[in-house]
């Protein structure tokens, strides 16, 4: 069905066809057997899918990787449509606009996407408003940022606001650090100002009662050498997790027309040319550290995607680009085949 509804979405601008997809959904939900309708299509439950990763239990270990749903408007309707988990953000302490449209360009071509959103999100007091209300209890996974306007040198302090806040409210954090699209950001990428920033957010947990899972979110252009200070800084801090990965500013090897790349400028691309390079460093990371937990994220667009993710050394899986290629049914086609390999 979705493949017939996107030659008529991808008329729009791909904020529009968000926000037409989305509000589609909703009304769709609203509607008396509406909800029923749409789990019988997506939903699918299987015991054998679920896994315990990081001290939570997952239904299964597809995800909504953060981006999709900044500001916690869509965990209650996206829960219809099997995933195992939902990660909300990139929040921030203060609301931001981002950056000026158009800021996200699709490359059919390439079954891609280019976006400079820049964190636009209405702050992580107004998604705690919508979380407080929310009425499933899908797994939420909260990933947080630093405003633009703050400097890196206090960057921690916006961590740590978002960390404290948004405590009762999500199940597990993600540090990001690996956005391209907040100019100095993947600056916290490199190890000193990194083992910082998890250090205290770390120390901020171990005060906590019940600690939560804190994950790192990295690019998939990190270096050999800076992938082994983030393997060390995972292990010294005994870090939950990692997140891999982030869009990259690579543009090589792409299918679209140079022109058209250069004429869309900045940003992170994501889809399938983002594949090969973030299962390489999950791979690497998979190698040099066996046991720490990972999310993979980057590029998958079916289910043997998915699977090669696992297979690689993945605990969970997410995806967004390729709900918007794929639609929503990649969540079931991603769960069937992964039944086949337990
Ligand atoms: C993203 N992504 C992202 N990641 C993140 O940690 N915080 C964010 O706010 C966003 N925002 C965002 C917006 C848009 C429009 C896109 C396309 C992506 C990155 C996303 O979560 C994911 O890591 C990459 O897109 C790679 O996965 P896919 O898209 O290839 O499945």
């Amino acid at each position: 069905m979705y493949q017939l509804l996107k030659p008529i979405l991808f008329l729009f601008t791909p904020e529009k066809a968000h926000k037409i997809t989305t509000g589609l959904l909703h009304f769709i939900l609203k509607l008396p057997f509406g909800g029923s309708m749409i789990r019988s299509m997506f939903n699918f439950q299987d015991q054998r899918l679920e896994r315990e990763v990081f001290g939570l239990k997952f239904k299964n270990p597809v995800g909504l990787a953060a981006g999709f749903d900044k500001n916690a408007e869509l965990i209650d309707d996206f829960s219809n449509l099997g995933f195992g988990f939902i990660e909300i953000g990139t929040l921030t302490p203060k609301a931001q606009p981002g950056n000026p449209q158009p800021r996200l360009f699709r490359l059919p071509k390439d079954e891609a996407l280019i976006n400079r959103m820049g964190f636009n999100n209405d702050g992580v007091d107004e998604a705690i408003e919508r979380l407080k209300n929310r009425k499933s209890n899908i797994i939420v996974g909260g990933n947080i940022g630093k405003n633009k306007v703050t400097p890196n040198e206090n960057a921690l302090d916006d961590y740590l606001i978002c960390f404290e806040k948004l405590y009762p409210y999500v199940d597990y954090f993600v540090v990001n650090v690996s956005s391209p699209n907040t100019p100095g950001l993947r600056e916290l990428q490199e190890k000193e100002p990194l083992k910082k920033l998890l250090k205290a957010l770390q120390d901020e947990n171990k005060q906590r009662e019940a600690k939560k899972p804190i994950l790192l979110k990295i690019a998939p252009d990190l270096t050999e050498s800076q992938l082994d200070d983030i393997i060390a800084i995972t292990k010294e801090l005994s870090l939950d997790g990692l997140i891999v990965s982030n869009t990259t500013i690579d543009r090589s090897g792409l299918k679209t027309d140079i022109k058209k790349i250069e004429s869309i400028g900045a940003g992170g691309l994501s889809g399938k040319p983002v594949y090969e390079k973030s299962n390489s460093v999950l791979k690497y990371i998979r190698r040099h550290h066996p046991t720490v937990h990972i999310i993979a994220v980057g590029g998958v667009h079916s289910a043997q995607d998915a699977v090669d993710k696992i297979q690689a050394g993945a605990n969970l899986v997410q995806i967004y680009t390729g709900l918007v290629y794929e639609g929503p049914a990649l969540i079931k086609r991603i769960n069937k085949e992964l039944l086949k390999h337990v």
